[in-house]
């Protein structure tokens, strides 16, 4: 018998409802004098049929990533200079006008035939479209005008980017119009938009800088008509493919040794999908990739990007999770966080276990081991900016090894040096799943449903200098370390950056969840088991888990020597996620401040405070927080969420609940004014068929 772990029950839970002014207790420790400011934690709560989380039919969706994005404010404050600091919490949900779509079309309603579903990675409605959840990262801006309110942007791959008001947590709307679907362009108020989410605001110009894209043959939509034909299907016909599929495919769950039936399973889907794209022809997507400027204000501006070795535009092969920005360059890096047709889907036939293992080893594809870099020059984009007609921006790119996350100095004058996290065979978009079991063959828990799948291999870090001149790295580095498996997410001082990018960052922080035997599935290992460049062979992978897994880690970097140098290892059943970076006015340097970071026990959550410069003696405050904070994403910090000058602006008074819901209902009648002619019809009749209803 085995004695590992458990992952803590409490990152997988979650509720929806907003919370202001929590003051939180400090259980151990104290807070330091000069501890201060507002950290913003992002986490995804559900939706607005699950109302949080677990979800209640207990069902296969990805619950830690899918849903709607809210927003946790820790305001850290002291009665005098010098004091110990007090902390309190608020929370409020990201509500761009697609949430009230939802709201208007959840379960129960008279409307709900017409309402998103949760389709894996996806929420999506053959009427409405997808839904922007807005749930994964922060972009903060400086005020409009000198002693104005500071802004915040939250941010997702499949949406456009939303802007809130920080110090009423209020959404104020959505960045930009001129965002290109990828497909169902004018056919829904809410086609799927792909984007970054990482946006990046660069101070020194005042410009923010997105990606637009979409993939031809990768479309998310491509995948909706299918599955949703699946749910239609009489329950007759379901449990005959059922049987049929337990007979020929002995329930087969190794996605690597795909057997016939699987393969034929495919076949069949893939046919499916062309079909579809023949009788709709607005499904078919466009294969396409902008550079996205906005100015802070008004529209965006889209600049297609070129690709300058073959003059045709780039393509993006996986999706483009992060951008960064140095003094003369943009860099766009296609992550190899997949977003493809196996990860919109969740269970079609939940009755029918065995075609819906079928179906999922069918489908299952392994991410790509490399990634490429695509490097924009910034004056090209000033120019193109400034074209009167040809608003092209010319780049080339660089192959890296795979990577998700990745952080760029601002001071390129001795070539473009960033910093990668390499998640090798650490597939962020695949999920635990009912029916999955663990190594030995033992059901997993029901607790870790939706959660991200294990690592199946030791991640790396990696350090490259690009020479623009030779457009290639010239210099690379790279640590792999026990201290690194399942790699997540960063921290650094002025990241992300709300007045100034650093120039040049010394040191930087990094969480790693661990290993864990919970969440170690024989599907995720099988869909490994052959990985390119594997450093830690499948069978050692396997006696580490049954000997109690690795600890989720905290280390700090020394970009210099490109060495850890610094770590904690937290304790067994405990793990983290969501580190940001908090400046200590009284130190300099990067490690000059303190580390937060949202920590989980297994029946309780926490917010933990490191001094940067001493991780290894571990946390010197612990908080406890509302149990309702669940598996969190990324973070931001501000010194300040309102105006300096009380009279400048107005924007830190709250506005009042039907101003909100009456800009949302602008907002809708903009994007049904848009529709094409038949689909308006068809969505002004169901919006009327509502109120008459109601
Ligand atoms: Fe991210």
């Amino acid at each position: 018998m085995r004695n590992s772990p458990e992952y803590p029950n409490a990152a997988l839970l979650a509720k929806r409802d907003a919370i202001r002014s929590l003051a939180l207790p400090v259980v151990r420790g104290a807070l330091p004098p000069g501890l201060a400011g507002h950290l913003f934690v992002m986490s995804p709560v559900g939706s607005v049929d699950s109302g949080g989380a677990p979800y209640p039919d207990n069902n296969d969706r990805p619950t830690v990533i899918n849903g709607d994005g809210m927003v946790w404010r820790f305001d850290i404050t002291a009665s005098a200079p010098g004091a110990s600091p007090s902390i309190t919490v608020s929370s409020d949900l990201v509500k761009p006008p697609d949430f009230y779509y939802d709201e208007l079309t959840k379960n129960g309603e008279p409307l709900d035939f017409a309402g998103f579903a949760d389709l894996g990675m996806l929420r999506a409605s053959l009427f409405l479209g997808t839904r922007n959840f807005a749930n994964t990262a922060f972009v903060p801006l400086p005020p409009k005008s000198p002693g104005g309110a500071p802004r915040l942007v939250c941010s997702y791959d499949a949406g456009p980017p939303v802007e809130i008001d920080p110090a009423t947590l209020e959404t104020i709307g959505v960045v930009g119009e001129s965002w290109d679907a990828e497909a169902l362009d004018g056919l829904v108020p809410f086609p799927p938009i792909l984007a970054t989410a990482h946006p990046m605001y660069d101070p020194e110009s005042g410009l923010f800088f997105a990606v637009n894209y979409g993939r031809s043959g990768l479309s998310m939509l491509e995948s909706v008509p299918f599955f949703e034909a699946l749910a239609f299907l009489p329950d007759a016909v379901t449990y005959g493919l059922g049987r049929l599929a337990a007979i020929i495919g002995k329930a087969p769950f190794v996605p690597s040794l795909k057997s016939l039936p699987a393969r034929a399973a495919s076949w069949a889907m893939q046919a499916s999908q062309g079909m579809f794209k023949r009788n709709e022809q607005a499904v078919i997507p466009k294969d396409f990739l902008d550079l996205v400027v906005w100015s802070g204000e008004g529209d965006i501006v889209r600049l297609p990007v070129v690709d300058m070795d073959t003059g045709k535009p780039a393509v993006v092969l996986q999706s483009m999770h992060q951008i960064a920005i140095t003094r003369h360059y943009v860099l766009l890096l296609d992550t190899n966080f997949k977003l493809r047709f196996d990860q919109f889907y969740n269970n079609p036939f939940p009755h029918v276990p065995e075609l819906e293992r079928l179906i999922r080893t069918a489908l299952a594809s392994q991410q790509g081991t490399t990634s490429n870099l695509w490097v924009i020059r910034r004056d090209a984009v000033m120019h193109a900016l400034a074209a009167d007609t040809n608003h092209a921006v010319p780049a080339w790119k660089v192959p890296l090894l795979g990577a998700v996350h990745f952080l760029a100095d601002y001071d390129d004058s001795d070539g473009i040096r960033i910093q990668c996290a390499h998640g090798n065979a650490l597939d962020i978009a695949e999920w635990v799943r009912r029916d999955d079991q663990r190594l030995g063959g033992s059901t997993v828990r029901s607790e870790m449903h939706g959660m991200v799948a294990s690592s199946v291999d030791v991640s790396e870090l990696g350090q490259y200098v690009i020479d623009p001149s030779k457009r290639r790295v010239v210099d690379s580095r790279r640590i792999s370390n026990d201290l690194l498996w399942g790699i997540a997410l960063y921290a650094a001082r002025g990241v992300p950056a709300w007045d100034k990018i650093p120039e040049r960052l010394t040191h930087s922080f990094w969480f790693s969840s661990g290993l864990w035997d919970d969440t170690y599935t024989m599907f995720i290992r099988s869909l490994y088991a052959q990985y390119e460049d594997r450093a830690i062979p499948l069978s050692e992978v396997d006696k580490i888990v049954l000997r109690g897994g690795m600890p989720s880690t905290l280390v700090a970097v020394d970009l210099e020597k490109f060495s850890i140098c610094d770590s904690y290892t937290f304790a067994a059943a405990v793990t983290l996620s969501s580190p940001q970076f908090v400046p200590d006015p009284a130190r300099s340097g990067d490690r000059g401040g303190w580390i937060t970071a949202v920590v989980w026990t297994s029946d309780a959550s926490w917010l933990w405070v490191f001094d940067a410069e001493n991780l290894a003696q571990g946390p010197i405050a612990e908080l406890s927080v509302p149990t309702t904070l669940g598996f969190s994403l990324h973070t931001a910090w501000l010194p300040s969420v309102t105006a300096s000058d009380p009279n400048a602006v107005a924007r830190a008074a709250a506005p009042s609940p039907t101003a909100a819901s009456a800009s949302a209902a602008d907002a809708i009648q903009q994007r049904l004014a848009r529709l094409k002619p038949k689909a308006k019809k068809r969505l002004e009749g169901l919006l009327s068929g509502r109120r008459a209803r109601s």
